[in-house]
């Protein structure tokens, strides 16, 4: 007893010491992150949570939802009174195709508030150096979430090197940018503040004075204070944009429709085959038609009602091909076309079939004493919901048009030293060594190259007729996904 007094004593001084220690450094440098001041906070049952519904987990519903986004009201436990009150919620009516519900970090929930201030920080220029560039000047609404350019133009008209993907369905990628240096939105969003060919003139700590300009905009001062209990920080920039961009969602393609029309053809014939057949094209393309819905109908360059029957085979014949012959689906799977994964498909590899030290890829972005040999060269298999607006495509915007991509994989990509093992043609290359070995004649296609331990690499061509090609593009326009909702636009 006599010992456990001062004990306690001790305790509560050091306790106390300690939190004002840490409450005078944060404070001292709170740009990055800020103790929360709880009072100045939106009491929780006032702020509107935002719940997604998917067909694909919640058909019922979601036939019920009309629009994008869906206020309704619920009631809930309020957690101070105990008492039952009703609460505002969102509820986002996910587009057709798209059935994983967006994952959400546990330190970022999501409210239509914070989603509101994240798109208001989206579409602000003052995020930049000099007032010009905001996340929206090379992700525009308007251009499918890109910038219609070879590689991106950021502050003072300097130009990077890189193809700005789509933001659109970016909550569904693994890894963030080609070589998958970010692992979240929330982390991805602050690499364009500090980067000198985006937003940032190199004056200065990049955060610390985009933190500034945006604390010294008084129309914010109070939207940060309500969502977070604290002024405007990197952490809650990061958090509030990240939440915006959940919600930049685009789906319900043709395929989409496609696909769901097969389902329900199936059922009524008591069938478990779901595959789309051409009939089930034409059904929705001529509701598309009918509806005037321009925009999937111009993403397949339908003018007449009378294309639709061979737009509708063509699409078939396409989709066949993207799951066999072509092998599009060895690395573009699953809702949103891609593995999360990374391929050296040789794209920014010189005539000379080396591979420049600016193109290392993902093995560049791995961690030192992480590094993965298979990753040389390797860019993340970008999805394909948003092709028509982004182009020029790949990392460097190096190829024009979707035709010229489907010649790219028609020769096998571009052969490197590095080239992915799915874009070679191992066989080739086995039977390649042992006629070598065993001194005997070999026939098959030539190696394009040799690696440094003189192993041949044969890239695999695809030998696609001049009218596969077609069909194959007439697929990956089908997959063309809805333009997004006026919601997400600057208001
Ligand atoms: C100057 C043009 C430019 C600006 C401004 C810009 N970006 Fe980007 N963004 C790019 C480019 C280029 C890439 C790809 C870079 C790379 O992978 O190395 C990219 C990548 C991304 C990605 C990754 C997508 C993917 O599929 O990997 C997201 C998400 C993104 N940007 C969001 C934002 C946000 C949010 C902002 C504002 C804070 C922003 N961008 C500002 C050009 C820009
Ligand atoms: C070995 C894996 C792999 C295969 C097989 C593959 N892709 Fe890709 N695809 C990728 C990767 C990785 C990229 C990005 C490459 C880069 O920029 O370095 C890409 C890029 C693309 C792009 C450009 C998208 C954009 O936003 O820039 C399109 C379109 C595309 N692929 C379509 C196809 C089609 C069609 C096929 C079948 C003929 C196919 N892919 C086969 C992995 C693959």
């Amino acid at each position: 007893m006599k010992l456990a007094m001062p004990m306690t004593l001790l305790g509560l001084t050091l306790l106390g010491l300690n939190s004002m220690s840490l409450a005078q450094d944060v404070a001292k440098n709170d740009f990055d992150f800020a103790i929360p001041n709880r009072a100045l906070q939106r009491p929780e049952t006032e702020s509107t949570p935002i719940i997604f519904v998917s067909r694909g987990t919640n058909a019922k519903e979601w036939e019920t939802l009309k629009d994008f986004a869906n206020p309704v009201t619920e009631q809930v436990i309020d957690p101070v009174t105990k008492k039952m009150t009703t609460r505002k919620v969102v509820k986002i009516k996910m587009p057709l195709g798209l059935n994983t519900i967006p994952s959400v970090p546990p330190e970022n929930p999501l409210t239509w508030e914070r989603f509101e201030l994240g798109k208001k920080l989206y579409f602000d220029t003052s995020l930049s150096s000099d007032n010009t560039v905001s996340c929206a000047t090379c992700h525009d609404p308007s251009k499918g979430y890109s910038d219609a350019s070879k590689t991106s133009t950021g502050i003072a008209s300097k130009v990077g090197g890189m193809n700005a993907p789509t933001v659109l369905n970016s909550v569904y990628n693994r890894f963030q940018f080609w070589d998958g240096r970010a692992g979240s939105l929330e982390e991805q969003a602050q690499g364009p503040v500090q980067n000198p060919s985006e937003m940032f003139d190199g004056k200065g700590n990049a955060w610390h004075e985009a933190v500034k300009r945006i604390r010294s905009n008084p129309e914010y001062k109070g939207l940060f204070e309500k969502e977070f209990g604290t002024p405007a920080t990197r952490d809650a920039i990061a958090k509030a944009i990240a939440t915006y961009e959940r919600l930049v969602l685009s789906g319900n393609s043709i395929q989409d429709r496609a696909e769901l029309a097969a389902r329900i053809r199936a059922i009524d014939e008591d069938s478990t085959n779901f595959t789309p057949k051409p009939e089930d094209y034409e059904k929705v393309l001529k509701e598309a038609f009918a509806k005037k819905d321009n925009y999937a109908l111009d993403a397949l360059q339908i003018t007449d009602e009378k294309q639709i029957p061979e737009v509708a085979k063509s699409i078939d014949r396409g989709r066949i091909l993207f799951l066999n012959k072509a092998r599009c689906n060895s690395c573009h799977v699953g809702e949103t076309y891609t593995d999360h994964t990374f391929h050296n498909l040789g794209v920014g590899v010189g005539k000379d079939g080396k591979l420049p030290a600016d193109q290392l890829g993902r093995y560049g972005s791995q961690a030192t004493g992480h590094k993965d040999h298979a990753m040389i060269g390797g860019f993340k298999t970008p999805p394909l919901r948003g092709l028509l607006a982004s182009k020029p495509y790949m990392h460097d915007g190096s190829e024009k048009t979707l035709a010229e991509v489907i010649e790219f994989y028609d020769r096998g990509g571009n052969a490197n030293e590095f080239l992915d093992p799915k874009m070679r043609d191992i066989e080739a290359e086995e039977a390649y060594m042992l006629a070598q070995k065993n001194g005997t004649k070999y026939e098959g296609p030539m190696p394009a190259l040799f690696t440094s331990a003189n192993t041949p690499i044969i890239p695999r061509k695809l030998n696609l007729t001049p009218a596969e090609k077609k069909d194959l593009e007439m697929f990956l326009r089908a997959l063309e996904g809805e333009a997004p909702p006026a919601v997400l636009r600057k208001n």
